[in-house]
């Protein structure tokens, strides 16, 4: 088939190069020529493990191209995907569909026949609709059809996501598009991918809900963690003892900091927002919404207590500050309020992270990127591991750090508290 992505952001690359794979025409568009052209030469604008690969693989056999020319790449398609940022709009908790509708307007100028124009980008219920008026403004209704096809990639993650998908969601209120969807992701299908046929509404809803729910369950064992905490009880077990309930699931019961990332915040105020407008009060996500974001400040406590209440020029190591593991990004993550808290308080801050030295600490005082683990963690006060790295998981802290003084307050639970003591080091964890 001939697909069009427009936007070359996580979602519209990922799955157009994904797509591009399983043998599509696919013209990835993006308004930024610096962008495309380094598309064009192999350089990919964000860190995604076995994302350069397949995108010079398909570069290479032509199934995949790059361009500007939006009407262009409209014109010579059959299915076209929107995956345009929708951020939270300045001054509000709703979504930003500005992007989206000036996409609508340019789609609507150059649609030449049969086309089916899906929402990819993550947009609350009823954007379709608006979408839907928008062209039909310009094109008669039976030219378009206009579909919602949310996306569950995990950044990291995104390349396995997209072929091995838990469920295919495609939300049409037209028939025909649906089966014309449901062919185009036969592959997935037919090796054991869920497809789910709803109502474009539906569609938006499922990706909401299911972002807002995995925030509340992440929420929950973070919450869970603090009594533990307090009773002398490892969360671990507990994950482990109600993940095996089937009903429950163990997966996203890994307590940490804060959730962070460019979808789980910015998507549970949006689905608030929605429900607000439908006079709808979704409290339990305004709750984890709230509890979330005092999450940072209570494990600033904890490493105030760590560190006896002295913070004042006592060496802190982070080891990994993007929002989670394998990825560079580093859009909301609880680092971003920790850091510079530390740094106020006069603490001298060195800091490691596998993708490299991060502008957001650059003007801070007494914060510097280390290039090495163990650059990082020499002479150190306390080693906080706050990203959980491969390569942070068997480090020897004994060959690193001299003085039996070290402190290790490990936020993801990466360590066995008893190797770490038995080293003769303070270990501290979450929940633990
Ligand atoms: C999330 C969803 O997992 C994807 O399904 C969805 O497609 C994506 O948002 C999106 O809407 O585009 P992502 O933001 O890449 O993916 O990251 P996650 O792996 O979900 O992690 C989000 C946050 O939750 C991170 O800060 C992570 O450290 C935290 N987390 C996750 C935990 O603290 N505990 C867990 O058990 C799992």
């Amino acid at each position: 088939m001939k697909l069009c992505m427009i936007g070359t952001g996580y979602v519209g690359l990922v799955s157009g190069v994904c797509f591009s794979d399983l043998g599509n025409e696919v013209i990835c568009v993006d308004k930024d020529q610096d962008k495309i052209n380094n598309l064009k030469q192999g350089i990919i604008p964000i860190y995604e493990p076995g994302l350069e690969e397949l995108v010079l693989k398909n570069y290479k056999n032509k199934r995949l191209k790059f361009s500007t020319n939006l009407s262009n790449s409209i014109k010579k398609s059959d299915i076209v995907f929107i995956c345009v940022g929708t951020p939270t709009k300045k001054n509000s908790t709703g979504a930003d569909l500005s992007q989206i509708f000036s996409v609508a307007k340019e789609i609507s100028k150059s649609i030449n026949k049969f086309k089916i124009i899906i929402t990819k980008s993550t947009v609350p219920v009823t954007t379709g609709d608006e979408i839907e008026k928008i062209l039909s403004k310009k094109v008669n209704k039976n030219k378009f059809s206009v579909a919602s096809n949310p996306e569950f990639l995990r950044e990291g993650e995104a390349i396995r996501d997209f072929i091995y998908p838990d469920r295919v969601v495609i939300g049409s209120n037209d028939k025909k598009s649906a089966t014309k969807l449901r062919n185009l992701y036969s592959p997935l299908i037919s090796k054991g991918a869920k497809f789910i046929s709803t109502n474009r509404r539906a569609a938006e809803l499922i990706k909401y809900a299911s972002n807002a729910f995995l925030a509340t369950k992440i929420t929950f064992i973070n919450e869970i963690a603090n009594l533990c905490e307090k009773a002398q009880i490892d969360v671990e077990d507990i994950s482990i003892g109600i993940g095996l309930d089937k009903r429950i699931g163990s997966r996203f019961l890994r307590a940490g900091p804060a959730y962070g990332g460019s979808c789980f915040p910015k998507d549970t105020k949006a689905i608030v927002n929605t429900a607000d407008k439908f006079k709808i009060n979704l409290s339990v996500i305004k709750s984890v919404i709230n509890s979330n974001s005092l999450r940072s400040k209570l494990l600033l406590k904890k490493v105030n207590e760590i560190l006896n209440k002295k913070i004042r020029n006592k060496n802190i190591c982070f080891l990994g500050v993007t929002f989670k593991a394998n990825t560079d990004d580093m859009r909301d993550s609880s680092s971003l309020e920790m850091i510079p808290f530390l740094s106020k308080k006069g603490a001298q801050i060195k800091y490691y992270d596998p993708t490299g030295f991060k502008k957001e600490f650059s003007n801070l005082k007494n914060v510097n990127f280390a290039n090495s683990i163990g650059e990082a963690v020499k002479g150190s006060d306390l080693v906080i591991l706050h990203t959980e790295w491969n390569d942070f998981k068997s480090i020897n802290f004994k060959k690193l750090h001299s003085s039996k003084n070290l402190k290790i307050y490990d936020m993801r639970n990466i360590y066995s508290p008893l190797k770490i003591k038995s080293q003769g080091f303070k270990y501290f964890g979450i929940g633990r």
